[in-house]
């Protein structure tokens, strides 16, 4: 999708659909009231005859208005005037995009962005619209003989003169972050016989050759055995795809800050292994390196907008499946960080994998560590669709963290990583056992992660029920990518 912001007089542009904002109580917006006084009153008539009331979430089409070029009208309910609220915001772009893309319109002129009353508010209303806007034309139509593209491909955001150079500045960065946002919404719908270890190690590679400033490391199964990665390469074992780590660094910040380390679960398909799944809806599976995606999104998004700060990504990637090497419910592996692991569940993969690429980790002396992994089916059923899980060994990160996703709309909810919950981990024939039983699944799977992150502040971030879409919208929301670009984007400037 194509954005550009305009300015200028509003009735003379030329568009398919001229987007207007309402505040409650039919209060026309500035920008809105221009074009009702080039059409002649038109749009307060039609106000008055109720047809629309101005709460956030309403819309009304209407065509042929004289006075103005734009071929159609789209009022947007905006709600209460005055106090920009963000949620609200959001929400009434949300409904714009969809009632765009329903229409089938090709380009837009929206003139939402005009409400902002000071540099803060436009920047958050650019941001939106543009995320909403591109994720409205989203389509994952690599693999159809025949694409059925969004019709909108080119969206205007008008403002005021006085804010033009500030709104294209902002503009940049909002489009980064989509683009960012689609990687990650694209690699997490391939299909796992389009996505395997490699693709996302060659994902990563091309990446460096748009983005000459981003370091991308792969080592292969051989380099991570001689750095005793036992329990990452005891879930590779049982497939034919060789598993990767791959590290994705960028330094924009100063050569002696240290770096934030993302750290994403690269399962590309999660059979169970050995422990194997049911089949109904196993295909969802294919989902389970949304965390990998996000990481690579958001590496995709900082290398665009190239902040002042250093950030490393780290990602895991393998197959969990079964055959006669793969490893067997008894077994016991020794970590890179030399804890031993009996593997009690083949199934519960994420940790083994996570685990070595944490200890990993370390080597970059990371300000803090956060990884993102759709970990547990528990946190689905704890937290359902609307937040992430979040887990911390440390406060300030939690408090940061849950901040950004209530700013950004992508939230995290925590939960407790007590040690009380530890025992459940413990083996009779190992240092811990890789699975807790079925009570607090989510926070035992982060329990067993704290083990190998005692050196450095650390966040776990499960997206297990926020990262795709199931039913009829099957398909990857390219969270947390939000979340985690405003987390870094609160960092910038804060001095640690
Ligand atoms: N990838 C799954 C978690 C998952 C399940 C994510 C359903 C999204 C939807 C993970 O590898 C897994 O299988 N976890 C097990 C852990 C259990 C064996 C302790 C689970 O949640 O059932
Ligand atoms: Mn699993
Ligand atoms: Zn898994």
């Amino acid at each position: 999708m194509e954005f550009s912001i305009k300015k200028g007089p509003l009735a003379k542009q030329k568009t398919a659909c001229l987007v207007l904002g309402v505040n409650a109580n039919k209060k026309l917006t500035p920008a809105a009231a221009k074009i009702d006084k080039a059409a002649r009153g038109t749009l307060s008539k039609i106000l008055k005859r109720g047809d629309l009331s101005g709460k956030s979430g309403e819309s009304l089409l209407i065509a042929d208005i004289t006075g103005c070029e734009a071929e159609r009208i789209l009022l947007v309910g905006l709600g209460r005037a005055g106090d920009f609220d963000l949620k609200t915001f959001r929400k009434s772009v949300g409904a714009a995009a969809k009632k765009l893309n329903e229409i089938g319109v090709r380009n837009a002129l929206s003139t939402l962005a005009a409400v902002a009353a000071s540099e803060d508010e436009l920047s958050a209303a650019i941001v939106e619209q543009v995320v909403a806007f591109d994720a409205a034309a989203y389509r994952f139509n690599e693999l159809k003989s025949k694409p059925s593209n969004a019709k909108l491909t080119r969206a205007g955001l008008w403002v005021e003169d006085a804010d033009f150079l500030a709104a294209r500045d902002k503009l940049a960065d909002a489009k980064a972050l989509a683009a960012g946002i689609a990687l990650t919404k694209d690699l997490a719908n391939r299909p796992a016989n389009h996505c395997t270890p490699t693709d996302l190690a060659n994902t990563a590679k091309a990446m460096h050759k748009d983005f000459p400033n981003l370091k991308v490391t792969v080592l292969e199964e051989k380099q991570m055995e001689k750095l005793g990665m036992g329990s990452l390469l005891s879930v590779s074992a049982g497939s034919r795809q060789p598993a990767k780590l791959i590290t994705m660094e960028y330094y924009g910040g100063a050569k002696d800050q240290k770096p934030v380390v993302l750290v994403g679960k690269g399962v590309t398909f999660d059979s169970g292994g050995i422990s194997i799944k049911p089949s109904p809806k196993m295909d969802e599976m294919k989902f389970d390196m949304s965390g990998a995606a996000s990481v690579i999104g958001t590496m995709r998004a900082v290398v665009e907008m190239a902040p002042a700060m250093n950030v490393v990504g780290v990602v895991p990637a393998t197959e969990n499946l079964p055959d006669g090497l793969a490893t067997k419910p008894g077994d016991v592996v020794k970590s890179m960080s030399g804890q031993t692991i009996e593997i009690l569940n083949t199934d519960a993969e994420g940790r083994l994998i996570l685990c070595d690429a944490l200890t990993y980790s370390a080597k970059f002396n990371p300000a803090v560590v956060v990884d993102i992994a759709t970990l547990t089916g528990a946190c689905v059923i704890a937290l359902g669709g609307h937040a992430s899980g979040l887990m911390s060994n440390d406060d300030e990160l939690a408090d940061d963290l849950l901040a950004a996703g209530q700013r950004s709309g992508d939230r995290a909810w925590r939960l407790p990583l007590w040690d009380d919950y530890q025992r459940q981990l413990d083996s009779n024939f190992a240092d811990m056992a890789n699975v807790g039983g079925r009570a607090a699944g989510t926070i035992t799977a982060a329990c067993f992660l704290a083990r190998f992150t005692k050196d450095y502040r650390w966040a776990h971030i499960d997206i297990a029920g926020t990262a795709w879409l199931e039913g009829g919208a099957k398909g990857s929301t390219g969270r947390p990518v939000r979340l985690l670009m405003e987390y870094l984007n609160g960092r910038l400037g804060s001095g640690d």
